[in-house]
């Protein structure tokens, strides 16, 4: 049964602190990465969701033991070769397109075919792109319908370094490829186009053979075979795209004010800000402070007088590639028309985004202009809603849902908001933090 939530008051005005989860990129890597170290791995406020425990039990199955002590969680790693496990291996990826296509890159050696399926949505999602490069390793695949889940692989003991050019700027595709190259002797090249490098950092601070050249327009990296990883005890900061959701309520309720504590601000992550700051929001970082290679800070955001629209530089799409939907609720009040293109890795997502991110703005009446990778939004600085909104069978794409309840807190109308199970992926406590808001009026 689809659990329903309804909104029917937006929020008044904020003066707030808070904190979010983990982040999620940096939670399933840490757990990847410690599933190959030596020794007892600890981390501190891990993201506790559907993906990041999808990726937990997908390390269990490969033989490598978890364990939750008090705050922390740990993760007994036997190094590079020690996953034991038997034949007919089943892995749930669940909905998260970050497990189901890293941990392909670490599997490329495996001497027993495994099975990877997902939910429904990640079932529709491309797998051929990184099943292609990564066959090229040496990996035999077959996919559903050659591109999607459930997916075999089958691993060879031989295997070959490659040459990559990754052209979508999907840090997925360049993090399995750099996992595939860690198993693999010899030295792997990756040409990529610029994405979040959460994986590289990790590999620079464990000293593994990796070397990055930034270029302007893409990064040139070469990979050769990890001897050993240390143990990594990490402290996840919060995750950026979480902080977004309240950004961006801050950026839309007047007169409001918000800190929220610890958060990742990776450089390759913080488009959402960037293109914020271009539109009048004034956000600082506060206590900026690097930790194993990750920056991070307490970010401001202080609600604007009024709402510059944009046209988005493109080179600012894959930094803010999570962001998108609640970026559109701020165009939507913007004094003029904003247009955001080459957006078509939007539809590539949970859900088709980019329609979706149509869709809400239809519904909530403002005019848009959209194709298959553009849109172009036509703001209005007075846009208030009173009518109903009804958001449903979205494939229960937790930021469709998490954008929706932003908008009816900041735009007003009736909301009718279904599957909100759907947060469990990400932000299993958003609603928790979202009732802060509401109490305050
Ligand atoms: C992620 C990369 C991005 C992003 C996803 C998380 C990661 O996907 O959308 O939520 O942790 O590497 P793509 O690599 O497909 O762009």
């Amino acid at each position: 049964m689809s659990k329903i939530i309804t909104f029917k008051k937006q929020v008044g005005s904020f003066k707030k602190k808070i904190t979010v989860p983990g982040d999620k990129s940096l939670s399933i890597r840490w757990v990847l990465f410690s599933s190959l170290a030596n020794g007892e791995s600890k981390a501190k406020n891990l993201l506790i969701s559907e993906d990041v425990l999808a990726a937990i039990n997908a390390i269990k199955k490969l033989g490598i033991k978890f364990k939750k002590k008090k705050n922390e969680f740990v993760i007994y790693g036997k190094g590079l070769d020690g996953y034991k496990y038997k034949k007919n291996l089943k892995i749930d990826a669940k909905n998260s397109g970050t497990l189901g296509r890293l941990i392909l890159g670490l599997l490329i050696n495996t001497p027993y075919a495994i099975k990877i399926i997902g939910d429904k949505s990640l079932s529709k999602r491309d797998f051929k792109r990184v099943s292609d490069p990564l066959s090229k390793f040496g990996a035999k695949f077959k996919l559903k319908n050659n591109k999607n889940l459930p997916l075999t692989i089958l691993g060879t003991s031989n295997l070959k370094p490659i040459n990559y050019n990754e052209k979508k700027g999907s840090a997925q595709c360049k993090s399995s490829v750099i996992f595939g190259g860690i198993r693999t002797n010899g030295t792997t090249y990756i040409k990529a186009k610029k994405s979040r490098n959460h994986t590289e950092l990790f590999c620079k601070y464990l000293g593994l053979p990796l070397n990055v050249t930034n270029k302007k327009n893409y990064d040139e990296i070469r990979i050769n075979k990890a001897k050993k990883i240390k143990k990594i005890n990490y402290s996840i900061p919060g995750d950026i795209s979480s902080s977004a959701f309240f950004i961006v309520l801050t950026t839309l309720v007047s007169n409001s004010e918000l800190i929220i504590k610890d958060v990742n601000i990776n450089t390759s992550r913080i488009g959402v800000i960037k293109i914020l700051k271009k539109m009048g929001v004034k956000i600082k970082f506060l206590n900026q402070k690097i930790y194993k290679g990750e920056k991070k800070a307490d970010v401001k955001i202080i609600s604007p007088k009024s709402i510059k629209p944009i046209n988005c530089p493109t080179k600012l799409n894959s930094e803010a590639i999570d962001e998108f939907l609640v970026i559109f609720l701020v165009a939507a009040k913007a004094k003029g028309i904003s247009y955001f293109q080459k957006l078509e890795e939007l539809n590539q997502k949970e859900s088709p985004r980019l329609k979706w991110g149509v869709k809400i703005l239809n519904y909530m009446g403002v005019k848009t202009i959209s194709t298959n990778d553009s849109i172009k939004i036509f703001g209005n600085p007075n846009l208030k809603l009173n009518k109903k909104i009804v958001i449903k069978n979205y494939l229960k794409d937790h930021r469709v849902f998490m954008t929706s309840v932003i908008a009816a807190l900041s735009f007003g109308g009736k909301w009718e908001i279904h599957d909100k199970d759907s947060i469990n992926t990400s932000f299993p406590n958003f609603l928790k933090i979202i009732n802060k808001f509401k109490k305050n009026d």
